[in-house]
């Protein structure tokens, strides 16, 4: 199996240790190969704004070629850890930009069916308050990006040093959750979720205008036969 990590922060430090630990209890359950990206070291950019995806495709950001090998790491993974320290309340600002640089992979604009099967996790550590709208930020990416499910956990700083033995069962009990939705990943039932998106979105991209700023997205809309009866679901 295959899983790919993204680390929203290059300190090796609270939240390197959770992922680290979480892996740890993966290995008891089987073998794993991991592609590793720390931010951002590995995305040193910020989403400009330019749109350049949008209207012209992902290849052309002119981030692409740090985005484009992570991008194609995830879609020959089986799962993806999604790993961000609480700033202020919430990711870290390279774990935000990441996310950013994959809106246009979101159901509303050009969804990619290769992620239909995934499964995610997010991870956080925190001193004390802001776990649960980090992980938030984490798990509605999964969420728009199509994910077939998708899983969470943080932990209190002191009790990663502390509370060794409470950490590891909540630690071991995720990558439990985590490793077997992987293994029977591919018949899974899809979520309702993005369904509804998907459905929802249908009426509004089928009224784009063909010199609008996101004709892109009704052309692939249209290749994909999405704006009459077919669906990715099938
Ligand atoms: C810029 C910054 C903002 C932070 N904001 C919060 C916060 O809002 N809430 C909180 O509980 N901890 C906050 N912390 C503490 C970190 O979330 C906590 O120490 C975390 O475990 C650090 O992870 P790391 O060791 O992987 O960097 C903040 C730390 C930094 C550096």
């Amino acid at each position: 199996m295959k899983v790919t990590v993204i680390h929203g922060n290059d300190r090796q430090g609270n939240t390197y240790k959770a992922v680290e630990l979480f892996k740890a209890e993966l290995a008891r359950l089987g073998s794993i190969d991991y592609a590793e990206y720390f931010l951002p070291k590995d995305l040193p950019h910020f989403c400009n704004g330019c749109l350049a995806c949008l209207v012209n495709g992902r290849e052309r950001c002119p981030h692409s070629s740090h985005i484009t090998p992570i991008v194609n790491d995830i879609f020959t993974s089986d799962g993806v850890i999604l790993a961000s320290p609480v700033y202020v309340m919430n990711v870290s600002g390279g774990m935000k930009s990441f996310l950013d640089h994959l809106f246009t992979m979101w159901i509303p604009h050009r969804p990619e069916v290769e992620l239909f099967d995934k499964i995610g996790i997010a991870i956080t550590t925190a001193a004390g308050t802001g776990m649960r709208p980090t992980l938030k930020t984490m798990t509605r990416s999964f969420n728009y990006l199509g994910f077939k499910r998708y899983f969470s956990f943080g932990c209190r700083a002191l009790d990663l040093e502390r509370a060794e033995t409470k950490v590891k069962a909540k630690v071991a009990h995720k990558a439990h959750e985590f490793y077997q939705t992987m293994l029977k990943r591919k018949s899974l039932a899809p979520r309702l979720y993005p369904k509804l998106v998907f459905a929802a979105m249908r009426p509004m991209i089928r009224s784009y205008a063909d010199d609008s700023v996101v004709a892109r997205d009704k052309e692939y809309w249209l290749q994909k036969g999405w704006l009459d009866s077919k669906s990715p679901w099938k």
